[in-house]
């Protein structure tokens, strides 16, 4: 039998150990009971919203309209991904931006542009275009420099195609999708939105050029008011003296030109590089002012094209040749024609041997 003292099982450091450990797994356990209290999920709403999903997960599978309705408040929620507006699932504004730009804004420039168009077409069938009174003299004046043409028709016709990939990107969904099908649609709509995005810079760039070349001859005088309250001789078909561009030139150039321009080219570019930590509300608001202003800006264009080729006889010419025929510079641009008469301002420079004078018409 030995003599040596059986060992307690219980030596002070396993006491201790194990009085440490049930205080930890105690504190623990409170700790848990305390989180728990205070978390979400044992919170009387949260749990009756929590118990009201699982019924209707039942009831109605995949049924999540607490957090869709939670969703579409618009209200800041949680999220990992870093940004501005991240945490925004759905913005409830851009539902009145959609509604907005779908079914006002868009509608009504489209019927506006048609009935504008329309209303040129029959006054041109009522009154036909503005002829001369007198014959031509077969002497030429230089109305435009190659430069001043050349910007002219740079900015024309970027013009031109930005309206063109503008009402296919607008209208082209409701309007031509049903008559050219899908495949068709999706890639001129694809072209067109390219087309728009990359040419938009270069319309920007022209927009400034055209603006500081003919801005000098664009000054309104008073003798425009008495054009204006003519309307330009339009429906009497007599000829009211302008310089050398007339009042309805002159509200061409300041309102579309440079106010529209400036609007366009602002949104344009605000909508064409969304990289500058954009919110969705500023880009819907540039998006609904873009159309708004572009639409109004094209209106404008239609009369200015329309003077420009059928309205005025002889006024293509001028600035596809440069040069106009005395008889014309005198009978539209009355005030311009007697200045370059009296040597008080230079024609055009030269910059082109003169073209032959136009064909009597
Ligand atoms: C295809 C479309 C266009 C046609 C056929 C056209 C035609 C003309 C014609 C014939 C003139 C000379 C008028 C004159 O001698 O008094 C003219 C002048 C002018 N056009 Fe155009 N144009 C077009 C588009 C544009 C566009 C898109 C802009 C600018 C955004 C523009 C800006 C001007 C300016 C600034 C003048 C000088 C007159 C002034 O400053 O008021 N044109 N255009």
């Amino acid at each position: 039998m030995s003599s040596r003292k059986p060992r307690s099982r219980w030596s002070l450091a396993k006491v201790t150990f194990v009085a440490l450990d049930v205080v930890m797994w105690s504190l623990l356990f409170v700790s848990l009971g305390v989180a728990a209290q205070n978390s979400p999920a044992t919170s009387q709403a949260d749990a009756n919203s929590a118990r009201q999903q699982q019924e209707r997960q039942i009831t109605q599978p995949l049924n999540n309209q607490p957090v869709w309705s939670e969703v579409r408040s618009g209200a800041p929620q949680t999220t990992q991904v870093r940004g501005r507006e991240t945490n925004v699932l759905i913005q409830p504004e851009g539902q009145t931006w959609r509604a907005m730009r779908n079914s006002m804004v868009s509608v009504y420039a489209g019927w506006a542009l048609v009935i504008v168009f329309l209303a040129i077409a029959a006054f041109y069938a009522w009154k036909g275009p503005m002829r001369l009174h007198e014959p031509l003299t077969g002497r030429t004046i230089r109305r435009f420099t190659n430069w001043q043409m050349a910007i002219h028709w740079t900015t024309a016709w970027t013009f031109v195609a930005m309206a063109i990939t503008g009402l296919i990107i607008t209208f082209g969904k409701n309007i031509l999708l049903p008559l050219i099908g899908y495949t068709l649609f999706s890639w001129l709509t694809i072209l067109s939105k390219n087309l728009h995005n990359f040419l938009g810079p270069l319309f920007i760039v022209c927009l400034v050029l055209i603006f500081v070349t003919f801005v000098r001859d664009n000054i309104w005088r008073k003798y425009d008011w008495n054009w204006v309250r003519h309307a330009g001789g339009l429906i009497s078909k007599q000829d009211v003296p302008s310089g050398k561009f007339n009042a309805g030139e002159k509200g061409w150039f300041w309102g579309g030109v440079l106010v529209a321009g400036i609007i366009v080219s602002v949104t344009g570019l605000i909508l064409d590089f969304p990289n500058f930590n954009q919110t969705r509300g500023t880009m819907q608001i540039a998006n609904l002012v873009h159309l708004s202003i572009a639409a109004l800006f094209m209106l404008a264009a239609l009369g200015h094209i329309y003077m420009g080729t059928l309205g005025q006889i002889g006024a293509y010419r001028a600035m596809s040749t440069g040069y106009v025929d005395e008889t014309w510079a005198k009978e539209h641009h009355l005030y311009w024609y007697n200045d370059i008469k009296a040597g008080k301002i230079p024609t055009a420079p030269d910059d082109q041997p003169p073209v032959p004078a136009a064909r009597p018409v």
